[in-house]
């Protein structure tokens, strides 16, 4: 196992310097066609937009032809890197929140790279698919039940395809074990752990002008994700956060084809780690405005999900307390059971290692290496996040390329994405029980696994 390429990237952001373009409805900086690729545009070039932008780059078949953000700042590292890797300059649309309508109305843009704000998600991936484009939208793809309907609906009214961008589901040590769940090697499946843990504190307060560090203020006051994602840590008490854990984990179960998730129940923890935190900071203090505000969110949300084939799965989030990063993956059948992380690998299977005893898993995952990795482990190194993004990039451009499928689609979008709502309404109502809904409408049955088959993309 290349552990190192995993480690190496994995909480990196892109960082680069600039400084602002003028904010102008639309402001055309070039001629843009390129017949013989594949035309991605990208609305949101943040932090995390940049990392797709630089892939995008990065990819000889694709041809950018637009962008659209809100931020002078964002727009401007854009446009450098742009410039930097030798493409022609892009038409940017800019100036009011509604301005990447404008650029959706382009005839010559194939798909469509939505890395925003989580309220966007939906609204701009159903426009995306009304305008006739492959949307590839970013994590959670949707925060209540009605907007999962939404992107499902819009798919099956327009044809046009949803791919959830859930790049985890490529990291090398989660295909190694999907392929091991596939060859058997656990038994039948019966239970999975995971989730999201993440010291995200120095993420949802900051000073204003860096990524993560100083500082103990968010909204208007905050920067990048400060400004809008800690916002939901005072609104809601749920798992805010729940694909990095859920999506992977959902391909290995087959859910949405063949399998599904039938209903969860969720428990919150007080929350308490926000609030220690703004009051332990030397920006901050008991005197900081921030140090009145009462968090809803718990610091430790524990959801159980049940799937129709009898499994059932832990999904935690934990992000709000002094802690390593931790995806937390289990896996586990009536052959064995696998631990994975970026810290721990160990297994035991049942009558091929000793019993009752821990092996290291490593010689096993490097044995179930995954074909993609196999064949693209090269071009993988600095598409980042230790290279799942590269494979994630690459699997939107290539089904836009081929006008085929895409591997995670809008049932996935939804399935994943429903957690949120769900363990919400299950936390306000002491645990109890919520169903999930059949985003498939019963196609879920006879649906075959898309995810992680083929060995090209
Ligand atoms: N998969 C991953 O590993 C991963 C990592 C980081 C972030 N993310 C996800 O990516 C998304 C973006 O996160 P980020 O870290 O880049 O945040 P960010 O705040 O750095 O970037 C968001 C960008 O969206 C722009 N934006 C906001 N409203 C807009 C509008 N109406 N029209 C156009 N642009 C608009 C902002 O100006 C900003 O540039 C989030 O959903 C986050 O959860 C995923």
């Amino acid at each position: 196992m290349k552990e190192g390429i995993q480690r190496r990237d994995f909480l990196k952001r892109t960082a680069l310097a600039g400084v602002g373009i003028a904010a102008a409805p639309y402001i055309s900086l070039g001629k843009s066609s390129n017949k013989d690729k594949v035309r991605i545009a990208l609305i949101g070039v943040g932090y995390r937009g940049r990392n797709h932008l630089q892939n995008l780059l990065n990819n000889p078949d694709v041809f950018i032809p637009a962008i659209a953000d809100i931020d002078p700042e964002a727009l401007k590292k854009a446009n450098e890197m742009i410039d930097k890797a030798g493409h022609k300059k892009v038409d940017i649309y800019t100036g009011h929140d509604y301005a990447y309508r404008d650029m959706l109305e382009r005839k010559d843009i194939d798909g469509v790279i939505i890395s925003t704000p989580w309220l966007w998600h939906t609204p701009m991936a159903v426009d995306t698919m009304k305008a006739g484009k492959y949307a590839g939208v970013e994590v959670s793809a949707a925060t209540t039940l009605p907007e999962c309907w939404d992107l499902v609906n819009t798919y099956e009214e327009t044809g046009s395809h949803c791919m959830i961008l859930e790049n985890v589901c490529y990291r090398r040590d989660v295909l190694a074990v999907l392929n091991m769940v596939r060859e058997g090697i656990f038994g039948e499946t019966v239970h999975a752990r995971c989730g999201y843990l993440h010291d995200l504190r120095a993420v949802k307060f900051n000073d204003g002008k860096s990524y993560s560090g100083p500082g103990v203020e968010f909204g208007e006051k905050g920067h990048a994700e400060a400004r809008w994602r800690t916002q939901h840590s005072l609104k809601r008490n749920a798992d805010l956060y729940p694909t990095h854990g859920a999506g992977p984990i959902a391909t290995m179960l087959d859910i949405n084809r063949g399998n599904r998730f039938m209903s969860l129940t969720s428990t919150s923890t007080k929350g308490v780690g926000l609030h220690d935190y703004i009051v332990k900071h030397p920006a901050g203090g008991p005197d900081h405005p921030n140090a009145k505000l009462k968090w809803k969110l718990g610091d430790v949300v524990t959801t159980t999900i049940t799937t129709a084939r009898g499994e059932s799965i832990i999904v935690t989030h934990d992000v709000n307390l002094p802690r390593p990063y931790s995806l937390g993956f289990r896996m586990q059948g009536t052959g064995g059971i696998i631990d994975f992380d970026y810290h721990t690998r160990r297994l035991f299977i049942e009558g091929q290692t000793k019993d009752h005893w821990w092996e290291e898993a490593d010689p096993h995952l490097e044995k179930y290496d995954h074909p993609l990795w196999k064949k693209f482990e090269k071009e993988a190194e600095g598409g980042g996040h230790g290279g799942m993004d590269f494979f994630m990039d690459r699997a939107f451009v290539e089904a836009v390329k081929r006008k085929e499928h895409p591997p995670m689609d809008a049932y996935d979008a939804a399935a994943w994405s429903a957690i949120t709502p769900l363990s919400e309404r299950s936390i306000a109502n002491n645990g109890e029980p919520q169903d999930f809904p059949d985003f498939t409408r019963g196609k879920c049955i006879n649906n075959k696994p898309i995810f992680g088959i083929r060995e090209d993309y």
